[in-house]
Formats: structure tokens, sequence, C-alpha cells
């Protein structure tokens, strides 16, 4: 199959309403979207990606009120978060309606609903009648894709339409939030901190992140990872004890002298910036001829949590 790139949102609707598989453009990563209600497209997916089944997937949807006829209820919480950030990186684990097909939960009876904010996907959203599934548009396990051209890495030959809808702007998954109670709970960190929604609720979010269960999105403990291996710590000691490798070195403002390649994520300082560039920064260092990536401690505020959290993610160590 040859896959093709390009901007037209028409043609990436009547594939899907046709039961095949486009890459999407989000504002967080590329999704691998397919028509959510139609169980062949959702199987491909799961094919295309070599995605254990036990794996469910994000729905997404133009607009909370769409979403009114796959999930029960929306508690009063996540409502409040839907006013405050929907369009937007942050998506909601809601319990499902019979009109959500079990393969897209991997069962469970909560799915994951997206609302993304992206205008291309938002104008495909209103083309197509049907929710779209879409997992990132990687190999599984692999860094997720933040341009067009990442995708075709990955998945070029698999399916035969990438939207181009440029670099994504945020360049982390979203996060994902659900209630357990009367708790407000972050099951996955994301392009929303902890602290956003704690000042858009006035609830202190718990998290519940290590779970392998699908019933709590179930992170394998290596994701988003490169081939290459990465630690993440102090660099000065990092570098003495592995030298005489050819080191790559990631930070956060400062250029490392002295190291084979040195990767600045933000000059200025700014945790945005550095998250949208990461998952770019991990794709080139996995090329190059480096033998070991060392990766700075960031802030662990704001989205500097969630950037912590995919390093220590491709270090196998959360
Ligand atoms: O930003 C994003 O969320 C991107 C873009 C494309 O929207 N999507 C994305 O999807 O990151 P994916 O499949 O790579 O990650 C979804 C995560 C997985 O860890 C999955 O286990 C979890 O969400 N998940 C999805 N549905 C779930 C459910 N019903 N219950 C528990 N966990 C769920
Ligand atoms: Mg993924």
């Amino acid at each position: 199959m040859i896959t093709e790139i390009g901007q037209d949102i028409s043609l990436a609707a009547a594939l899907l309403r046709k039961g095949a598989l486009v890459a999407i453009p989000t504002e967080t990563v590329y999704g691998l979207a397919a028509n959510a209600l139609d169980i062949e497209a959702v199987v491909n997916i799961y094919e295309a990606k070599g995605r254990p089944r036990f794996n469910p997937l994000i729905m997404h949807l133009s607009s909370l009120e769409a979403a009114a006829d796959y999930v029960t209820d929306i508690p009063s919480p996540l409502r409040l978060l839907a006013e405050r950030f929907s369009p937007g990186p942050l998506s909601y684990l809601l319990p499902k309606s019979s009109r959500v097909p079990d393969l897209i939960t991997a069962g469970s009876d909560r799915v994951v609903i997206r609302i993304p904010a992206h205008p291309m996907t938002q104008e495909l959203l209103q083309q197509v009648s049907f929710p779209l599934a879409a997992p990132s548009a990687n190999p599984f396990g692999y860094v997720s894709p933040v341009t067009a051209a990442h995708v075709l890495e990955g998945l070029g030959g698999k399916i035969p339409y990438i939207l181009d809808g440029g670099p994504c702007s945020v360049g982390l998954e979203s996060t994902i939030v659900g209630m357990e109670g009367d708790e407000l709970v972050i099951h996955r960190l994301g392009g929303i901190s902890a602290e956003d929604i704690y000042l858009a609720t006035g609830m202190k979010p718990g998290f519940s992140l290590l779970h392998k269960k699908p019933d709590t999105p179930g992170q394998l403990k290596v994701h988003y990872a490169p081939g290459k291996p990465l630690i993440q710590g102090g660099i000065s000691e990092l570098l003495l004890a592995h030298a005489g490798k050819k080191l790559a070195v990631i930070s956060f403002t400062q250029a490392w002298p002295d190291v084979h390649i040195s990767k600045v994520l933000s000059p200025s300082g700014d945790l945005h910036e550095a998250a949208s560039q990461l998952f770019t920064v991990l794709r080139e260092l996995d090329k190059s001829d480096a033998d070991l990536i060392l990766a700075e401690d960031f802030p662990d505020t704001g989205i500097g949590q969630a950037i912590n959290d995919r390093l220590g993610r491709a270090e196998g160590r959360v």
C-alpha cells in the first residue's frame, strides 16, 4: 500500500467512511484513526500498531455534547474541566453506553473520551457522523509521532493517508482524568497539568499511573521508548560514570560542553516549549550514532511532571 500525505480533509473523511485507517493531526500527538463503530476498522488499528488487544483505545468526538450518546454519566467535576479545557489536551474516563464497542474499551465498562482542538481534526469530526477511535500513530511502545513525517516512518505502507496538520503544538499525549468515587484521579499525565486541574476544580487530584489492568489506563513499564538506552538523572555524575561512550545529553535550558551530542529543549526555560520538542529530539537521538542518551531531571511542576513521566517510561523506571 502506498501512503499519501496531504491536507485533504474530505478525502480523509471519505476513507474513514469506507473503513480505512487515516492518521490525523491533533494538538498533542498524531492519532491513528478509524470509525470507532466499525469493528473491522478498529481491529485494523490494533494490527497496524502491533498493539495488544487488552490496551483500550481513546474515542475522539467534536464536543462533549456529541459524547452524550456514548456515555451514561458525566460527573460534575469532569463537566467543569471540560468547560475549561475542551477542546484541548484533556481526556475523560467515563462510564460507557452500550453504543461503544467492547473492542474499544478492551472489555471495560468505561471509555476514554477526547475532544481534540486541532482545527483540521475538528473539521474532520464534523464531516463524519461517527466517533473516531485513535491511539497515537506509532508502532506499539515507540515514541509518539508529532509530525506527519514521524507517522510515515512508523506506519508507511500500512495506511493509505496521513492528514498533515503540521507539527503538534503540545507534543505530549493528553492528560487522562476520571473519578473514583468522589475523588478526581489522573490516570496519565500529559498536556494539562495537575495544577491546572486543581485550579479549575478546587479538587486536589489523586494519581493512579501504575496500574496494569485496563480499567485504569494500562501504562506498561517501558513505553514511549526510543530504541537506544536512556538514563535520567544528575548529568555530571552520569557523564563520569559513562566516560568513554558516545553520549547524547538532553537538557532543559543549558547546553553541555564536551559531550558527543547536546540537545537543549528550551533555552528560554519554557516547560511547554520543552514538552513540544521532547519527542522530536528523542527520535533524532535514536537515529544518531550515540551509544547512550542521558536526560536531565526537569522541574517537577506543571507540564514538567509529564516530561519527567515520559523520560521515566523511556528509561523503564516508572
Ligand atoms: O493525546 C492523546 O491522547 C492521543 C491523541 C491521538 O488523541 N492518543 C493517545 O492514545 O495517546 P493512546 O492509545 O496512545 O493512549 C491511550 C491510553 C492508553 O494507555 C490506554 O491504555 C488508555 O489510554 N485507555 C484508553 N481507553 C481506556 C479505558 N477505557 N480504560 C482505561 N484506560 C484506557
Ligand atoms: Mg500511545
